[in-house]
């Protein structure tokens, strides 16, 4: 970073073990990805453009694939008078890619060298430590492969979960679900249990928080949508958007070590079950922590509950008729076809699910 007024120029680069077509459509995918998750937009090609809360702040001058994207950027709305620079350039490094952003030009707006250090550190550097240092890294990793999903290899992993299988065989085993049913899934993922669910010829709706999570669920089960038997929406498990009393089922695995506040999220269910209606969710046991099933940095950001503890959290939101009980997944295992050398990991024990019934 140069400290001088008018040419400042910030510039940070990564090199990647990617060739510079696979990092050029990889970096613009993600970049639009996660401008998303803090409400900005960001559209690519010759006439792209990034806008933040309804204004342009960035407008595409140069779009060249595989080397570079310039853009006239204005960093400041109360000073429109001197457009800015942004640059994301990909050079050929080794086998791989250099991949370049840089902006340049803007250091006039916040005065003298030691407001420009101050921006350096509290906006660039400290993110940076904080990115790189254990806690942000470890909630990172778990968000981007587990907790909100996101990014290419979250897409296929969620979008054929085959060791998840046997979990939905168990719930849909559970569940017996008629074409009278009107089944809620909290945390649907990529959407491959309402995909089985459905062939019951029952209706369906489902939520999950990541909002590339719902856009797959969304695309895996087109044609149930397009058949009004299925809605996905993009929301907390605490806060479903759904009238009181209108589900007949809720399902919800994978998701219960993940909630900051289980009981509210068994409340909110509850509330939009029918009187009679039945819950069945995966549980979240503790032997599965530091297994492949809930490796590190996961483990140590997931809650695991006991059967009783598990119980204890759905009798608190209100739930009258509730059961923990342990099913095997190993024959489920099988039938899925989960290859030979990880069937031992289905066997033993079992896993916990909660058998819930609201009155
Ligand atoms: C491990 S994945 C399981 C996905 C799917 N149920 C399956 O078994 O393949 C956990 C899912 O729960 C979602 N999730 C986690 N916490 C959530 C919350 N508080 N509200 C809504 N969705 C949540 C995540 O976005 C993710 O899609």
């Amino acid at each position: 970073m140069t400290l001088t007024d008018t040419t400042t120029t910030v510039r940070i680069s990564i090199e990647l073990e990617l060739d510079r077509q696979t990092a050029f459509d990889l970096l613009v995918q993600e970049l639009a990805t996660a401008l998303e998750r803090v409400g900005i937009q960001f559209e690519g090609g010759a006439r792209g453009r990034v806008v933040e809360n309804g204004v342009e702040v960035g407008r595409v001058v140069s779009w060249k694939p595989c080397q570079e994207i310039q853009l006239e950027w204005c960093p400041a709305d109360w000073e429109l008078r001197h457009p800015t620079r942004v640059e994301l350039r990909f050079e050929p490094a080794g086998a791989g890619t250099k991949v370049m952003l840089e902006h340049q030009g803007w250091g006039h707006l916040i005065g003298g060298p030691q407001e420009l250090a101050g921006w350096f550190t509290d906006q660039v550097a400290a993110p940076f430590f904080r990115a790189t240092a254990p806690a942000g890294f470890g909630d990172w990793l778990t968000d981007r492969r587990a907790r909100r999903p996101s990014g290419a290899q979250a897409r296929s992993v969620y979008g054929d979960p085959l060791f998840h299988y046997p979990n939905f065989r168990v719930i849909l085993a559970e569940l017996a679900l008629t074409r009278d049913d009107y089944l809620l899934e909290v945390g649907c993922g990529g959407g491959a249990l309402l995909k089985e669910a459905l062939g019951s010829g029952c209706r369906a709706a489902a939520v999950d928080h990541s909002p590339e999570m719902v856009r797959l669920a969304r695309q895996a089960n087109r044609e149930a949508i397009d058949a009004k038997r299925l809605e996905i929406l993009q929301s907390k498990a605490d806060c479903l958007p759904f009238s009181d009393e209108i589900f007949t089922c809720a399902a919800m695995t994978g998701v219960l070590g993940f909630l900051p506040d289980p009981v509210a999220a068994f409340a909110e269910i509850r509330r939009v079950l029918r009187p009679g209606g039945r819950f069945v969710a995966l549980g979240s046991d503790a032997e599965l922590k530091g297994t492949p099933a809930a490796p590190e940095p996961m483990a140590s950001r997931l809650h695991f509950y006991s059967e009783q503890e598990l119980e204890g959290l759905a009798r608190s939101a209100g739930f009258e008729q509730v059961q923990v009980v342990r099913r095997s997944l190993y024959e489920f295992a099988r039938e899925v076809g989960i290859p030979e050398e990880a069937l031992p990991l289905f066997a033993g024990p079992g896993a916990t699910f909660l058998l819930a019934r609201r009155h």
